[in-house]
């Protein structure tokens, strides 16, 4: 890490916040001891650089920075000298947040002798966060997770996170236990614009799924697997060890695979307007010859084919608002995440083996005007899953959490609310 100056001032007493990063071991070398045979206070500074560098090759990665482009250069540093230290010595150093602000980031770390518990020093550090050109930037939002905090998202602000060859764009708020919100085809986040918005005491998380709305839209590499591996990798990003996972038609696809490939990852489902069974062969054509279009016209012509039919005829009468929001939704999503989620659906597999083995407590809900996925497939899905729920939303189609927010809102929070807490 670069060190930009230093200079000695006493211990802060701000609020100790946890880092994530573990403590590590680090062996006194005999090249870092000065003539008289021990580490001084500037060879310090190198133990305890060494120590981070150690901690985020076991927590985070060593790429942590350099993935999101931005580097911490030292503003600050003090040592607190307490003992001295020998060649051959092991050290236990531990690291502390003790502030992340909106560019800068304070540390204390405590070196500990193994063999005696002895401490030797300590060290208080602040860094502020760089870019390429040296200025100060703020502090990437996963940088700020690894440290202990939340990054300050103003509402509606997304936040991206790269999952492992692609990023996706999040819509984050609140805190609490995770719910993680997956729209469907050819939508994106802001399907649970009111969800997001409304439902306090759970840390609610609605991604783009890759190829939608604002997430990197690769050419190739769509499917079920994919897209649920994407969704493990981005709890992971945000130290969500498990989460209840909502999925609406295309979502609740995904959601059935994240089920089969990461149960442990999920502690309860929302089935809303979605069904288990796979594409017939007729259904198989008809996601062929909407590539086509897709391909040839674009996503107008997407939008024009998909819209009538994602919408329930009540909202189609009265909502004008809603009908012009999907198509805007529809519109905006890349070609090539269109040409991706209708291949990967049109090869998705049978869950209806699932249904029986899910042994969460599952919500189904499903718009009583729904043409795609209509209420007797989801009164079917239902029955097969061992004490699921099932709520029908008058006036509302496919597009239940849009159409009918405040009804769907209400039914998913009732149904959290019986949902034990990790
Ligand atoms: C969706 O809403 O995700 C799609 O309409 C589902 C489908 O076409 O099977």
């Amino acid at each position: 890490m670069v060190f930009r100056t230093l200079y000695v001032r006493p211990p802060s007493s701000l609020r100790t916040r946890v880092s994530r990063l573990p403590t590590v071991e680090v062996t006194v070398y005999p090249y870092e001891c000065d003539a008289y045979g021990h580490l001084n206070e500037a060879a310090y500074l190198q133990v305890f650089e060494r120590a981070r560098w150690e901690a985020l090759a076991r927590g985070p990665g060593q790429d942590l920075f350099r993935r999101h482009q931005v580097w911490p250069a030292v503003r600050r540093a003090t040592v607190d000298y307490q003992l001295p230290a020998f060649p051959g010595d092991v050290l236990q150093v531990e690291t502390e947040t003790q502030k992340v602000g909106r560019t800068s980031l304070e540390l204390q770390q405590r070196a500990r002798r193994t063999r005696d518990g002895a401490l030797i020093a300590e060290l208080q550090i602040v860094f502020v966060m760089i870019d390429g050109e040296g200025k100060s930037t703020p502090i990437p939002p996963e940088i700020a997770t690894v440290f202990g905090s939340r990054p300050s998202v103003r509402p509606g602000e997304l936040v991206r996170h790269e999952v492992g060859g692609v990023t996706l764009a999040v819509d984050t708020r609140g805190d609490g236990p995770a719910l993680l919100l997956v729209h469907g085809f050819p939508l994106d986040h802001s399907l649970w614009a009111h969800q997001v918005a409304t439902l306090s005491g759970w840390r609610r998380i609605a991604p783009d799924l890759r190829g939608a709305g604002v997430s990197d839209a690769p050419e190739t590499g769509y499917s079920m697997t994919a897209y649920a591996d994407d969704l493990v990798r981005l709890l992971d990003r945000m130290h969500v060890e498990r989460a209840v996972v909502a999925g609406l038609s295309m979502g609740g696809y995904i959601a059935f695979e994240m089920m089969r490939r990461h149960p442990a990852r999920i502690i309860g489902l929302i089935l809303v307007d979605t069904r288990a069974d796979a594409d017939s062969a007729e259904g198989r054509k008809g996601r062929d010859s909407l590539i086509e279009v897709a391909r040839t016209d674009g996503a107008a012509s997407v939008a024009d084919r998909m819209v009538p039919r994602l919408l329930g005829r009540s909202s189609q009468q009265t909502q004008p608002h809603v009908v012009q929001q999907v198509r805007a939704m529809v519109e905006r999503t890349p070609v090539a995440g269109l040409v991706g989620a209708l291949g990967a659906m049109r090869d998705r597999p049978d869950s209806t083996a699932l249904l029986p083995t899910i042994d969460v407590p599952t919500l189904v809900v499903v718009g009583a005007e729904d043409e795609v996925t209509p209420p007797a497939a989801a009164r079917a899905m239902a029955a097969a899953i061992p004490s699921a729920a099932m709520t029908t939303i008058p006036g509302a189609g496919h597009l239940a959490p849009l159409e009918a927010p405040t009804a769907v809102t209400r039914v998913i929070a009732e149904f959290l609310e019986a949902v034990p807490r990790p």
